[in-house]
């Protein structure tokens, strides 16, 4: 089948390079004309695991990209709308991209296509962009509207493309129906999972499909991520708790993950969520609550605990150290989560801004999203490491802030020789209290009680901070284990 995507960002780009995998013939459209030329280079613009792979495979054979939208369209059955829905000042989500590529889409139609939101957003915007696209001349037999909300989670959005829970389809007719059941029969069918080529995954049972009307796939989409993100303050509301009470959050996390009514998955505490999604979808979903006449009060809690939540860690970060001013700080990661460059709403730069504020010197590492962080940071103040260990350093504390999988499994004697000071504060959770203790470090994480290095590591003049040299036990404050 002939698709068209607009949009190679994130989303566009990934849902192209998985329904070229799939087997159907891909254009993707930008009107970013920087990126369409990297791609066409054979460059890939953002760090996603699989992607380079599927580009390779298909570019120049089923998957083109280009800047020209009459082309892409051309003789395509559906045309995927994947460009940013970001928040306006308001908090709603500004939907002018949407609006323009509907505009231009209404007066490109060479024939019968189904317009696909693949785009997160509010209720009701299919209507907008029938209405929009019949103004624009497109006759009203030769398009339908559908909502395929994306459910795709950076650093492993292939697979969750190509291996989902389940694929949503919003559809107000037959005619559509049959096209997206189509596009995606290979993977509803099994047909991908028996190929010898396909990226590897897991798959217990194939995708359900779930076909709603238009308008409950874009709410479906909304009330996903306000639901996520409400289970992540939740958890972390919860950790507070358990900080205040002396009991342990991974316990805690453990017996209610275990009843299969909760489920395990997004009970893990830490500096809050973040990312172009949860952030800008919860204050979108609120927008749409309100203009409905819903005061839906319990998302503006949901976006309340995530902002306490990194005022907590830096909170933390001073019981352990005690003044800020001047303190040396290795930091590990600025990705918003792991396995992606993306730091757009970050938590780890929200507290990296925070410490530059109280006048912290800030070396930080993370494996691919440095060249992001450093355009939107503040220049003063921080510079950028090679390695976890050149990021530790002569600092005074380590900060682990995403949850990188190479952060959990750091040589830490390495890094404990490191460091000026043995402390770790880990806002990911990353480490056991006890083992960290045993390997001689003072690590305070989230939710769960301090534990002090059981034999402080003697710290080698030569490399102290001149301010305490030769000293032997860190400076934490007496008040530091309580917070
Ligand atoms: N990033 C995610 O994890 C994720 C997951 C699910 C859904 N979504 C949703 O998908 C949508 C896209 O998100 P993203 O992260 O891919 O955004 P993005 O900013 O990475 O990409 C958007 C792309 O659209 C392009 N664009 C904008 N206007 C255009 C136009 N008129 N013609 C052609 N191209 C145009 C931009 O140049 C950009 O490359 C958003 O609504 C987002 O909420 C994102």
């Amino acid at each position: 089948m002939r698709i068209a995507i607009v949009g190679s960002g994130y989303v566009g780009l990934v849902a192209a390079a998985c329904l070229a995998e799939l087997g159907h013939e891909v254009t993707c459209v930008d009107n970013d004309v920087a990126k369409i030329d990297l791609l066409n280079q054979g460059v890939v613009p953002i760090h996603e695991e699989c992607l380079p792979e599927l580009l390779a495979k298909h570019r120049n054979n089923r998957l083109r990209f280009t800047c020209e939208l009459r082309g892409a369209l051309a003789k395509a059955a559906a045309v995927f709308i994947a460009v940013g829905t970001p928040s306006t000042e308001q908090g709603e989500a500004d939907m002018s991209y949407v609006e323009a590529v509907s505009r231009e889409v209404a007066r490109t139609l060479d024939g019968y296509k189904v317009v696909v939101e693949k785009s997160t957003v509010p209720v009701l915007t299919h209507d907008w962009v029938r209405r929009v696209m019949l103004l624009n001349g497109a006759p009203p037999e030769s398009f339908d509207v559908a909502s395929n909300p994306e459910f795709l989670r950076e650093g492993t959005a292939v697979r969750d493309f190509l291996y989902p829970d389940r694929i949503v389809l919003g559809v107000d007719n037959q005619r559509s129906a049959a096209v997206l059941h189509e596009i995606y029969e290979p993977l509803t069918s099994g047909r991908y999972y028996q190929r010898e080529d396909r990226v590897p995954g897991a798959i217990d049972q194939l995708p359900a499909v779930i076909v709603t009307s238009a308008k409950s796939a874009e709410l479906i989409k909304h009330a996903s991520n306000a639901f996520l993100a409400t289970k992540v303050s939740f958890i972390n509301a919860v950790a507070n708790v358990c900080e205040a009470v002396g009991a342990d959050i991974e316990q805690v996390c453990q017996g209610i993950g275990a009843d299969s009514r909760i489920g395990r998955k997004f009970l893990y505490p830490g500096i809050g969520y973040g990312g172009s999604c949860f952030p800008k979808d919860l204050k979108a979903f609120q927008a749409v609550a309100r203009e409905c006449g819903y005061d839906f009060r319990l998302l503006e809690e949901v976006s309340r605990v995530n902002h306490e939540q990194l005022r907590n860690f830096v909170r933390k970060v001073k019981g352990a150290l005690w003044t800020l001013r001047g303190k040396k700080l290795g930091v590990l990661g600025l990705a918003f989560k792991g396995g992606t460059d993306d730091v757009r709403e970050s938590p780890a730069l929200g507290v990296v801004e925070m410490l530059l504020r109280e006048g912290c010197e800030i070396r930080a590492y993370d494996p691919a999203a440095t060249e992001r962080a450093r355009a939107v940071l503040p220049q003063n103040g921080i510079s950028y490491a090679s390695s976890p260990y050149d990021a530790a350093q002569d600092a005074d504390a380590l900060l682990i802030l995403t949850d990188w999988k190479e952060f959990a499994t750091l040589d830490l004697e390495r890094l404990r020789k490191a460091l000026a000071y043995p402390i770790v504060v880990d806002g990911r959770n990353l480490y056991d209290p006890a083992t960290m203790s045993g390997a001689g470090f003072i690590y305070c994480s989230i939710g769960r009680a301090d534990a002090l290095a059981e034999k402080p590591a003697p710290v080698e003049p030569s490399k102290s901070s001149p301010r305490i040299a030769g000293d032997t036990v860190a400076p934490i404050s007496p008040g530091a284990q309580a917070f």
